[in-house]
């Protein structure tokens, strides 16, 4: 079944902005939960540009549904992951320079290391682990050789293209991909740049989907749904 994922990733950006301890991404976390998110996903980042390490403890201890934990596989994340006891690890490919994740892993680049160093280390704890890749046969092949539990599907390119032509290539590739992993005993998850215009036809398209990480246009649109109450109750409290 499918279900959503809420990225706060950006909620702690906005509080990080100002130094302040608002808006809470744990508080984030909890509406999230309330209006139907099946579980949360946040991305600690080697330079905390975001999500804080006393955030990953705080949401552990709120996050009812699946605490899903994003994460280069460097040997930092990798023993926070564990000592939080995630019920899933997201690996992903991190540098200091992006503004967000740009693409799937380098399955062939990381694969040795994921198979001596990585992989055993998660597997002995127990936690499910999910490959950020970009919708290409050879890496999902790499992906389940691994045993991964899960592929996330990088839909950032599907999000980006600029034409019908181009978003329709992008959505066949995401669909073979999609049919791959799941054919090789994957779940298949998906995620990046996805919004309310273009989930649909990426929804219409790409079968066996299991859990969709939805982040930047959730807390976009989510200023706008709440803006004009914030704003009325401040005038009204002025104007009394
Ligand atoms: N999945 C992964 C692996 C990501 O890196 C991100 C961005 O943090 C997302 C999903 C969510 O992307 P967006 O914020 O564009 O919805």
């Amino acid at each position: 079944m499918r279900s959503l994922l809420v990225n706060i990733d950006h909620v702690a950006t906005l509080r990080n902005a100002r130094g302040e301890t608002v808006p809470d991404p744990v508080h984030a976390a909890i509406v999230a939960e309330k209006a139907g998110a099946s579980g949360i996903v946040f991305h600690l980042r080697e330079d905390r540009r975001h999500i804080r390490d006393e955030d990953v403890h705080r949401l552990r201890r709120v996050v009812k549904g699946l605490f899903d934990f994003e994460m280069a596989a460097t040997d930092e994340m990798i023993k926070i992951c564990i000592d939080t006891k995630a019920d899933l690890v997201t690996l992903v490919p991190e540098s200091r320079e992006e503004l967000t994740t740009e693409g799937g892993l380098d399955m062939k680049k990381v694969r040795e290391d994921y198979r001596k160093r990585v992989f055993p280390q998660f597997k002995k704890a127990g936690i499910a682990i999910s490959l950020f890749v970009d919708p290409e046969e050879a890496d999902i092949a790499i992906a389940a050789e691994l045993e991964a539990e899960a592929v996330e599907l990088h839909t950032g390119t599907y999000a980006t293209a600029d034409t019908d032509a181009r978003r329709r290539v992008e959505l066949d590739r995401l669909r073979s991909a999609a049919i791959q992993a799941h054919e090789l005993g994957m779940k298949v998850n998906a995620g990046h740049g996805l919004n309310f215009d273009n989930i649909q036809p990426f929804l219409d398209h790409v079968p066996h989907l299991a859990d969709i990480s939805i982040g930047h246009a959730l807390i976009a649109d989510a200023v706008f749904s709440g803006l004009e109450n914030s704003v009325r109750r401040m005038a009204d409290i002025i104007a009394e």
